[in-house]
């Protein structure tokens, strides 16, 4: 077959781009090695909180954040809208906490960025957090609450992959190693030949000398059912953070360079828990669901690296979107497929 733009790599990067591009006139085929009902964009845990997950350090981020996070909306409604399902958003934002005395001076200074900044964010005392979240430890001295957002993974997915099929993307899963050549692409007995490719595979690095450089940093997730909830906020304590959805309430999560490493190990489980225990004792009480595993794309800086091969003009790259990827989606889509028409 034939098609304007094969991308390559179906979570919320590569599939949000593949919708984008159709929706604006380009025939597309999306090809993913895995299943598009698994990986990272899967199991992760959807916050859209450049707030609480700012890092004073890398101001492009935290502008690229800001601005991806108020493209949220539209994308949202238009998301919903075309392919018939919610997304899970919610909007009670987050609440960090502080369990110890220096946790508190870390709290405190980054009330002082993010004033400096301008962001919504406002110190709270200990009696103040627990009257909006009663199940937090009394242990607690302070927390703060930042005004950001969430989105449930799997449904997202599910929203993206149905806009895809709606706007007729070509949508190939499972299709293991690809032969990727200066203008097709085979996998299996497929073959698509192609006028421009995207490659958005995450941390998984096509072999090409000018693909940027990305690594997998490895995360332990575990997902608790919860069939009451203990708390309606995302929970940042300072060992693990805890994500709150409709039946189960995620925490998260590791961070660890060790390749594709597959599984679960008892000691991050254990830590996980207790982090996610100090804060909130009642988690003691849910049963465990599952432990999944995750592996951000991590680049040189802490920027995605967005835009044309500096080899091949029909050669586009997304990727690199480490911790934020699913924040990022609705500002890389725009991105990436004003690039890739602009070529056209
Ligand atoms: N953004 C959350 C994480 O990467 O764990």
């Amino acid at each position: 077959m034939n098609a304007d733009v094969v991308v390559l790599g179906g979570g919320v990067i590569g599939l949000s781009a593949a919708w984008k591009l159709a929706s604006r006139g380009l025939s597309v085929a999306l090809v993913e090695k895995f299943s598009l009902y698994s990986g990272t964009s899967y199991v992760c845990g959807g916050m859209l909180a450049p707030n609480a997950e700012a890092k004073f350090t890398e101001p492009d981020l935290l502008k690229a954040s800001n601005t991806s996070l108020e493209l949220w909306s539209d994308f949202r409604n238009e998301l919903e809208l075309v392919s018939g399902h919610t997304i899970g958003f919610r909007d009670e934002g987050t609440l960090m906490v502080a369990l110890e005395r220096d946790d508190v001076y870390l709290l405190d200074h980054a009330k002082r960025q993010h004033e400096a900044l301008g962001l919504k964010t406002e110190v709270l005392n200990a009696e103040e957090v627990r009257e909006r979240e009663p199940n937090l430890s009394p242990r607690m001295l302070r927390g703060m609450y930042c005004e950001d957002f969430q989105v449930e993974p799997p449904k997202l997915m599910a929203a993206l992959i149905e806009a895809c099929r709606k706007t007729g993307v070509h949508l190939f899963d499972e299709c293991g190693d690809s032969e990727l050549g200066k203008d097709f692409v085979k996998f299996k007995k497929t073959e698509i030949s192609f006028k421009s490719v995207l490659i958005a595979t995450g941390a998984w690095r096509v072999n090409r000398e000018d693909a940027p450089k990305v690594k997998p940093i490895k995360g332990q997730m575990i997902v608790l059912d919860m069939p009451i909830p203990i708390c309606e906020h995302i929970i940042r304590a300072p060992d693990a953070y805890l994500v709150p959805k409709a039946d189960r309430l995620l925490i998260g999560a590791t961070m660890e360079e060790v390749g594709f490493k597959r599984g679960s190990l008892a000691g991050s489980v254990m830590d996980l828990l207790v982090g996610a225990w100090e804060a909130m004792p009642s988690v003691y009480d849910l049963n465990i669901r599952e432990l999944c595993t995750g592996y951000r794309p991590v680049g040189e800086t802490s920027m995605p690296n967005l835009g044309p091969s500096r080899v091949d003009a029909n050669v586009f790259y997304a990727t690199g979107h480490g911790r934020n990827g699913v924040l990022l989606t609705p500002w890389t889509a725009e991105k990436i497929s004003d690039h890739i028409l602009k070529s056209f």
